[in-house]
């Protein structure tokens, strides 16, 4: 795999511009949600089409960590991380199906403050455990990378 040969802040540097660009696709969809403008049937579909695209994207993002990623490459230097690495892989689908719970329960075409504000809500909750998963993911793969630059 290509990726092998790279250089470590090279492949650390990758995985973090990944992480802060879904952070980044985590803001906007915020601001919409926070933003003060009426509630229309526009506005919820909008919203949904933005979500959509946030689980497009970390659908992606999480079979490109699956699959020969970077955390299949810490496992091969530092194997006690297998366990931790495990554990971060298998919330991939739980965090998958929060998301679509949350679009499931706006398709409903409902324009009341109540759902938009449930939205909100579970749009926070899932956030805080997607932010927690990288966090955790982050702390695997400098893990494994740096200690085996500690024993090269
Ligand atoms: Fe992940
Ligand atoms: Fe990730």
């Amino acid at each position: 795999m290509p990726w092998l040969n790279r250089a470590d802040p090279v492949i650390m540097g990758h995985i973090l511009a990944e992480h802060r660009e879904l952070f980044t696709r985590l803001q906007a969809l915020r601001a919409t949600l926070a933003a003060a403008a009426p509630i229309t049937a526009e506005r919820v579909a909008s919203l949904r089409v933005g979500l959509l695209e946030l689980r497009e994207h970390l659908r992606a993002h999480f079979e490109q960590e699956e699959h020969g990623g970077f955390m299949e490459e810490s496992i091969a230097r530092i194997p006690r991380l297998a366990v931790a690495a495990a554990g971060i892989v298998r919330q991939h689908p739980t965090l998958l199906g929060e998301l679509d719970a949350l679009v499931e329960r706006l398709a409903q075409g409902d324009v009341s403050a109540a759902t938009w504000a449930r939205a909100g809500g579970d749009f926070e909750e899932f956030a805080a455990a997607l932010a927690e998963h990288e966090r955790q993911e982050t702390a695997v793969v400098q893990e494994g990378f740096n200690e085996d630059l500690g024993l090269s």
